[in-house]
This record gives structure tokens, sequence and C-alpha cells, in this order.
């Protein structure tokens, strides 16, 4: 598969098989995000990789803890509303059962900071659908980034005291009935071009 291949029939998996992700593929899209641009060649984009599922049980709990606590408010970001209404139901597992979530952090001072761990999540995800993997970006954790219980939890594994979580990624093998990541494009009816010239 070549890249624009790649990139246009790249769509979000949200149902992962247990199956644990090849450590040399897994190591490749780490290389790939780790590749990404980054503003002023800055390279502060810190990678937590977790393949524990113990941590990502605690990570499931704490956040259905942090986001049961808040309440909705009218014109909320559907998604966070979304995250709250199943916290508070119980069984929010809000990074699908992926076998891997590789969280990025980066300094919160940092004007490019959200901009860069985008950079490395879609280098990443267009990665991992060239070797057949699924992936979704997973944006709880950028919410509750000031949360105490979820900071302590990545200060255990050397989150810096200036740091703060931007973006995740789920990765993990499609839950299909071929194993295969769903690669219907969905239809473009936004993102409009204005061509000038
Ligand atoms: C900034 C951003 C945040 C997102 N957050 C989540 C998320 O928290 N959980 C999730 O399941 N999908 C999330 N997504 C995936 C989008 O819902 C998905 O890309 C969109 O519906 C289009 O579907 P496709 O990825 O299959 O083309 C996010 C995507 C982006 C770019």
């Amino acid at each position: 598969m070549n890249a624009y291949d790649a990139i246009l029939t790249r769509r979000s998996t949200r149902s992962y098989t247990d199956a644990p992700v090849d450590e040399e593929q897994l190591n490749r899209i780490i290389e790939a995000g780790r590749y990404a641009p980054s503003g002023g060649n800055s390279q502060t984009t810190h990678f937590f990789v977790i393949t524990d599922q113990e941590v990502l049980k605690e990570l499931a709990e704490d956040a259905q803890t942090a986001f049961a606590a808040m309440e909705t408010e009218p014109g909320m970001y559907r998604s966070l509303v979304s995250s709250i209404n199943r916290s508070k139901q119980g069984n929010y597992i809000f990074y699908h059962n992926a076998p891997v979530l590789i969280v990025l952090a980066n300094q919160k001072d940092y004007g490019n900071n959200i901009a860069d761990c985008a950079c490395a999540l879609e280098n990443m995800m267009i990665a991992a659908n060239e070797m057949n993997l699924g992936t979704c970006w997973i944006n709880q954790l950028k919410w509750l980034n000031e949360d105490p219980v979820i900071t302590a939890v990545f200060r255990r594994y050397g989150l810096e005291e200036n740091e703060r979580i931007y973006g995740a990624l789920a990765v993990g093998h499609p839950a299909t009935e071929d194993g295969m990541p769903e690669r219907t494009p969905l239809p473009r009816r936004g993102n409009p071009v204005t061509r000038i010239g």
C-alpha cells in the first residue's frame, strides 16, 4: 500500500481483538510518530506506550470516576457529554478495549503542543493502516489532563511537572470477520476547498 492509499483508506477502529500487537510493528508505529514534524523541530512530544493491561484497566476506572463526577451542560462537546453519561452508567472503557494505548504528552507552555501531538498521531494512524492494524484517536485523557488521579498514574512513569496529555491512540487488531480494518472512506461533506488562482 502506498502512502496516499494508506491516508485515504484510514478509518477509526472501535472494536479490537485481545491479540497483542507484534513488538516490531509497534516499534515501527512509534517511530512513525517520532518522525512527525514538530514546531521549530522542538521534538518535545513524550510517548507513553501502554501495553500493561492492568494499567489500562486502572486508567479506565480512574477516567470513569472522573467523568461520572461531572455534569453535562447545554452546548457541551457531544463526545464529552457521551463520556459523562456513559461513565455515570458504568462499564465505560474510553479506549475501546484496545490492547495498546499510546498516550502523547507535551509541554503545557509550548504553543504547538497539540499540533505536534496531532502530527504524531496521524503519522502513527497511517503507519498502522499500512500494517493492517486498526487505530482510533482517543481524546478522553486530554479532557482529564488536570485530573490529579490520572496525572499521578502518568507521574509514576515519568510525566514531567510541565507536561500535559494532549491525545492518545488506541492500536490493535480489528475485531472484524476478516481481521482487516474497515477501509471504506466516509463521504466528504465538509472540508470545503477554496482555490485561489
Ligand atoms: C481530534 C480528534 C478527536 C477524536 N476523539 C475521539 C475519541 O475520543 N474517541 C473516538 O472513538 N474517536 C475519536 N475520534 C475519531 C473521530 O470520531 C473519527 O475520526 C471521525 O468520526 C471520522 O471517522 P473515520 O476516522 O473512520 O474516518 C477523534 C478524531 C479526532 C481527529
